[in-house]
């Protein structure tokens, strides 16, 4: 039920219809008894500086931004955090008293998803396949855990330059560096992140394991399907390894803990989740 002191979040998108946000932070509101509820609200690029206006105007306390409108927010805004800035994307909005604060949750989010891997981070080396939207999240969460190598292979090389020049502006202390998949293989990696599409139609494959010399362990951003081709490889060379789900959820949960300042019901937000995901 909605009252007159409900507060709302939502996402904004286009398209938005799609969206598992409202699976994932509903359940979260209504395990803490909160009287707030997420909704979704489809926003045309032409309209996204009115749209965050009025949601402002509204008392909107809370929006996730995704597809198209990651960065042409920033004209919008007038604060960002440190970690957004970096990524050069903003995924999160947070209602500071009538003015809107930036950031973006996919670096803690797929820090976060990592735990399971076990992995001392900090000085380690990191290949990362893929140049996209979502490979500056990653680069940044891993960059910003300590990583002391960072290898970038993407399929358009050039693209990999523009982000490993991007990167290196906000980190000048650790080597980031654009490669080919040959070099890659040979870099005895303390983990493989795929950040690339390819594998979502559960056939494809951007890398062949068994070519790499002493890999330890692999990461896919990927959660649909739950295990891509490169994930199936891994288990078959026994490397610790796991999908997209773990970064989908943290990013949810660090999101809930901006806008709201609480702690996040993770146990109550991964079996949303993993319902939520079952059925699609
Ligand atoms: P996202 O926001 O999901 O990161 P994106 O910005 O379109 O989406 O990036 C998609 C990534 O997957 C890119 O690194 C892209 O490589 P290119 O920059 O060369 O296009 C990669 N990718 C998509 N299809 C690919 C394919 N068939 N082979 C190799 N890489 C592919």
């Amino acid at each position: 039920m909605i009252h007159g002191t409900t507060q709302i979040y939502g996402v904004i998108g286009d398209p938005i219809s799609h969206s598992l946000s409202p699976s994932l932070q509903n359940p979260a509101f209504a395990a803490l008894g909160m009287d707030a509820v997420y909704v979704t609200f489809r926003v045309s690029p032409s309209s996204l500086g009115d749209a965050l206006r009025g949601l402002l105007a509204l008392n909107v306390q809370g929006i996730n931004v995704t597809v198209p409108h990651k960065s042409d927010v920033f004209q919008y805004i007038d604060e960002v955090t440190d970690t957004a800035r970096k990524i050069g994307a903003v995924n999160t909005l947070r209602n500071d008293s009538g003015h809107w604060i930036g950031e973006n949750t996919d670096a803690i989010g797929f820090i976060r998803s990592l735990t399971p891997l076990g992995l001392n981070l900090s000085g380690s080396s990191v290949g990362m396949l893929g140049a996209g939207g979502a490979a500056r999240g990653v680069a940044v969460g891993l960059l910003e855990a300590g990583v002391s190598r960072l290898l970038i292979c993407n399929r358009n090389h050039d693209r990999a330059v523009a982000l490993v020049k991007s990167l290196q502006a906000s980190f000048c202390q650790q080597s980031i560096s654009a490669v080919s998949l040959e070099e890659l293989e040979k870099e005895g990696l303390n983990l493989l992140v795929n950040t690339t599409t390819v594998g979502s139609d559960g056939y494809s494959s951007p890398a062949k394991l068994n070519r790499f010399d002493n890999l330890s362990a692999v990461a896919d951003i990927i959660y649909r399907p739950s295990r891509t081709p490169l994930l199936l490889e891994a288990e078959k060379l026994g490397l610790p390894n796991l999908n997209g789900g773990g970064m989908l959820l943290y990013q949810g949960t660090a999101a809930f803990s901006f806008w709201t300042g609480l702690e996040a019901p993770e146990s109550v937000m991964r079996k949303a989740l993993d319902e939520h995901l079952s059925k699609i």
